[in-house]
């Protein structure tokens, strides 16, 4: 059965450069298929709201994150850190409510930024969390995208830097082999 991917993108804005590194993945790697998660409409989380199964916007959240294999989340990093609107989501899918949605979840990490640093700092926070809610953040390898700017072409919305597509093409892949390696040992 063809592997199903959610794709999380930690910055809401139109013209988001991690966006168009996201749209570019299902192109990548045309095995798996792809399906992005929306964030931009969960509201801040309250446990008064997280009761059942919570706003609507809350249960197609956590539906999709339930449903996918495994999630791929590409973030900018603000101020060192993950940006607030990606650590919101991660809250809604960890709590007793969300059932664990993400507990032993593959889960890859990718960042893109106008800055020298590739959104280093930001990665390690998300990492972190990922820990903390009991997902399996795929280890060792990292994917930082830096001067993005002149990595994508806007125009179509994508990443079009042959370099960079490759090793974002191999993290991908590496990814679904770790997706593989989780299942087999969950057996
Ligand atoms: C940033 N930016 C930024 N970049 C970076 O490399 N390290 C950082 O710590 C920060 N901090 C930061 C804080 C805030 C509040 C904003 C709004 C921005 C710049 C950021 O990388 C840039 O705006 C990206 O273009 C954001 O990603 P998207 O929206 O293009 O995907």
């Amino acid at each position: 059965m063809t592997m199903k991917i959610g794709i999380l993108v930690g910055s809401l804005r139109a013209h988001s450069y991690n966006r168009m590194v996201a749209n570019t993945i299902p192109d990548l790697v045309p095995t798996a298929q792809f399906e992005h998660i929306a964030i931009g409409e969960l509201p801040f989380y309250n446990s008064d709201l997280d009761q059942d199964e919570g706003p609507d916007a809350v249960k197609l959240f956590r539906d999709q994150v339930r449903a996918a294999d495994g999630i791929i989340i590409v973030s900018p990093e603000y101020n060192a850190g993950m940006p607030g609107v990606l650590k919101n989501a991660l809250d809604w899918a960890s709590t007793k409510a969300a059932a664990g949605a993400l507990i032993k979840k593959p889960a890859a990490i990718i960042g893109a930024t106008p800055g020298p640093r590739g959104t280093i700092m930001g990665q390690q926070q998300i990492r972190h969390t990922l820990e903390g809610v009991q997902a399996l953040a795929l280890p060792y390898q990292r994917m930082y995208i830096s001067e993005v700017m002149h990595k994508v072409d806007p125009a179509v919305g994508k990443l079009t830097d042959a370099t960079t597509n490759k090793y974002l093409q191999r993290y991908v892949e590496a990814f679904v082999q770790w997706i593989d390696q989780v299942n087999l040992l969950d057996r």
